[in-house]
């Protein structure tokens, strides 16, 4: 049974049962660093403003220095009772400094601190999750550039299509990560504003220097509206969709990596440090971690739903509800982290099969496509064209045979146009070389393509 801060006008006290419901402890201590971080910069404007004196100030500055140390060095305790990370600190600085303690909460608001906190750590995290999408892209580069001519099949409906490299694959995803990198930045942007100074809904009578505040904390302005301050949690959705975009395109990759590994393909292999044996099948080497980042997909995406569920018909301004937006997020932001860090480790370990891949490649008529486009450089339509090669693959499934199996003198009974040169033009290499369109996988245009992300990304 406990007393609040806020408990001067309640007679009944709360039971353990209850603040374990009602409580946000258990989870927003993580927010500890940045609630101390606001509240400095709080304290600070309210001397320069001559609302607390100079001296007051310094008091609450040293305490809340002291808590911080204490934070660091393991040693602060959270309270249940104290029901969230706000009133946590303030406890703990009316112990370390007395009643004048009290005078920090002048002219704000929990409302407002709580969402100032929210964005402290979005701007944290998303810089964190940055730094850790670029390793990644850097180790698929790395990658790409080691794989420039690893001729292997590309697919579309899952069956084999027309040739690319290894290379060209990998960096299909790095541009993945770079938009996704565009959109963490757009976030950063989101969050650049400070809320501070909105107090519970309609500011204050106090004189306050919001821009002071939004410049102590790297702010690039303020919120110009004190209710859409408080219950703006725009910058929550966002971060959670950048994450569940990252999660999609970790989950695809993912996917093609188990692919990949199976015997059906074998077209990679795994370090042993990213896969697990079964307790039951000795032969087996599963592609665990792939297939874990691949499941994690679901509660990043569930993160999305809920905050997009728990922020639908909530009147302005605050509502207890958006004490929901918390755990989501955290849970989001450490999944997508866990998931960056471990596959940037899974695929600067990986090593292509450069043979499977270019055996798949003779099976499958990748050069059908190149068998026509060379009628067409002869002059035919590019319709009939296809319709005499799509003759041919049949005939040649029926019989067996690839392309490369029939001789000079079958090509030539083809067609009067079909000259021996026809023999080069459905080479797989020369296939690949010749695709040199912009964007194309020829090894010329990947290593552009190299160049240009190795800039990007720095
Ligand atoms: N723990 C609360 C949250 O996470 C802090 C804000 C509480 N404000 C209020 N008026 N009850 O949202």
């Amino acid at each position: 049974m406990s007393k609040k801060l806020w408990g001067g006008g309640f007679s009944q006290t709360a039971s353990v049962k209850r603040e374990e419901f009602w409580n946000s402890i258990g989870f927003d201590q993580r927010l500890a660093k940045f609630d101390i971080q606001g509240s400095m910069a709080h304290a600070r404007m309210l001397g320069a403003c001559g609302i607390v004196p100079e001296d007051d100030v310094a008091k609450i500055i040293g305490g809340l220095t002291s808590i911080l140390d204490d934070l660091n060095s393991g040693n602060l305790e959270f309270r249940l009772e104290d029901e969230d990370i706000h009133m946590n600190i303030e406890r703990t600085l009316t112990e370390k400094i007395g009643p004048v303690a009290g005078k920090l909460h002048t002219a704000r608001s929990r409302n407002d601190q709580v969402v100032l906190d929210m964005h402290l750590y979005v701007r944290h995290e998303a810089e964190e999750i940055s730094t850790l999408l670029r390793e990644l892209a850097k180790a698929f580069l790395k990658q790409a550039a080691q794989n420039i001519a690893t001729i292997m099949p590309g697919y579309t409906h899952l069956q084999r299509a027309q040739p690319v490299t290894f290379a060209h694959h990998l960096l299909a995803y790095v541009w993945m990560f770079v938009r996704d990198m565009e959109r963490i930045k757009s976030v950063q942007k989101s969050v650049s504003f400070s809320p501070l100074g909105a107090g519970a809904l309609a500011g204050t009578t106090f004189p306050i220097d919001r821009d002071y505040v939004a410049q102590e904390l790297g702010f690039d302005g303020i919120y110009q509206n004190s209710l859409d301050a408080v219950s703006n949690r725009d910058f929550i959705l966002e971060l959670l969709s950048a994450n569940a975009i990252i999660a999609a395109h970790l989950s695809r990759f993912c996917e093609e990596v188990i692919l990949w590994v199976s015997s059906e393909f074998s077209f990679v292999k795994l370090s042993d440090a990213y896969c697990t044996g079964s307790s039951m099948m000795p032969q087996k080497k599963n592609a665990d971690l792939a297939e874990l980042v691949r499941g994690k997909t679901g509660r990043v995406y569930g993160a999305l739903t809920t905050m997009l569920t728990v922020i639908k018909g909530l009147p302005l301004a605050y509502n207890k509800d958006f004490q929901e937006d918390k755990e989501c997020l955290f849970d989001s932001v450490d999944t997508i982290k866990g998931c960056l860090y471990h596959l940037t480790g899974m695929v600067e370990t990986m090593s292509a099969k450069p043979e499977s891949m270019l055996a798949a490649t003779k099976q499958g008529f990748l050069n059908a496509t190149d068998f026509a486009d060379y009628l067409v450089g002869k002059g035919l339509p590019f319709r009939e064209a296809h319709e005499i090669s799509a003759r041919l693959v049949a005939q040649c499934l029926e019989q067996g045979r690839t392309l490369e199996d029939l001789s000079l003198d079958e090509w030539t009974s083809i067609h009067p146009l079909i000259g021996g040169d026809v023999l080069d033009a459905i080479n797989i290499r020369n296939v690949l070389d010749r695709r040199q369109s912009q964007g194309g996988p020829a090894p010329v245009r990947v290593k552009e393509q190299i160049e240009i992300l190795s800039k990007l990304l720095g």
